[in-house]
């Protein structure tokens, strides 16, 4: 195949003129409109916005899972291969199996009458053809050992309610880790948890990708929860790209009004800590139930 480029050169995700719409009572809507980005190899893409702009749409766009009524026009290339065109089946194998979803509400996701390490294994024998119930346990064993949940080999055989918001939420990466996927798409991973926990979960991402080379598109509302994890920054805005940029270009140089707005959203620890000193008060963390 000439002219195909060298695979260290090309991306892992190519998105361009990405435009998804839906036919609604009123006439075709376009929710996301000409988005266009590139995913390094092990690199990390930010997509922020506010609610409505059509981030998620992006996502279940990716991964050939958008709602009834929802087209996609525009090109996904995955590693190379044109996703918008393939067939249900072949779609079928890459996702879920090359490329996984982390979604905001995990207890929405998981099944409560099974146990986390049913769940766990299913998913991956659903993927795996041939592996037995035993080695899919040991699998998702060692996929809950990695996320740091403590004392796995017990825990594998818990109900969903029997985990906090933040281990449930472990627990579907643990799921999606145990694929060994070479995309990570994670919605609003932390929207659900409480600060302390979201952080928490931010550093395990930041780990996983340091050690399995995945790439990671994180979305959220919250350009704090980026600047942790994602050296590539994407604004949207109601379904229109606003920028991107390096996440430095994005902090420190911001071209659009509505980034600026985001920015000054953020919460600066250092000049809270500043703010606090000038009046000589004691830094006290504020207490947090970490749930
Ligand atoms: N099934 C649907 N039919 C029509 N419009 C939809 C549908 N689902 C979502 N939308 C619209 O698409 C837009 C983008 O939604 P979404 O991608 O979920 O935003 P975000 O994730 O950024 O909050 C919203 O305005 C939403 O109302
Ligand atoms: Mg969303």
């Amino acid at each position: 195949m000439t002219g195909t480029p060298e695979p260290t050169d090309r991306p892992l995700l190519r998105v361009r003129d990405l435009t998804v719409s839906f036919t609604t009572a009123n006439g075709p809507t376009e929710v996301v409109r000409k988005l266009d980005f590139d995913l390094p190899r092990g690199g990390a893409v930010g997509i922020v916005g506010e609610s409505g702009s059509g981030k998620s749409m992006t996502s279940l766009a990716i991964m050939g899972l958008l709602p009834k009524g929802g087209r996609a026009t525009g090109s996904i290339v995955f590693d190379g291969t044109e996703l918008a065109t393939l067939r249900e089946n072949e779609l079928r194998r890459i996702r879920g199996d090359r490329i996984a979803m982390i979604f905001q509400d995990p207890l929405s996701s998981l099944n409560p009458y099974y146990t986390v390490g049913t769940q766990i294994a299913e998913a991956y024998r659903s993927h795996r053809a041939g592996v037995s119930r035993k080695a899919a346990r040991r699998v998702a064993i060692e996929a809950m050992e990695r996320v740091h949940i403590r004392d796995a080999a017990r825990r594998v055989d818990h109900y969903p309610h029997q985990f906090s918001g933040g281990m449930r939420q472990r627990i579907m990466i643990a799921m999606a880790l145990s694929m060994e996927p070479e995309l990570i798409i994670a919605d609003e991973p932390t929207t659900a948890l409480d600060v302390t926990v979201q952080a928490q979960i931010l550093d395990l991402l930041a780990e996983i990708r340091r050690d399995t080379g995945a790439g990671l598109i994180l979305i959220t509302h919250d350009l704090a929860v980026v600047s942790e994890v994602a050296e590539h920054i994407v604004v949207m805005r109601g379904g229109d790209l606003v920028e991107q940029g390096t996440a430095e270009q994005i902090f420190t140089d911001p071209q659009a009004e509505y980034t600026r707005r985001l920015l000054d959203a953020v919460p600066r620890i250092d000049d809270e800590i500043g703010s606090l000193r000038t009046t000589d008060m004691p830094v006290v963390p504020a207490e947090r139930d970490a749930s």
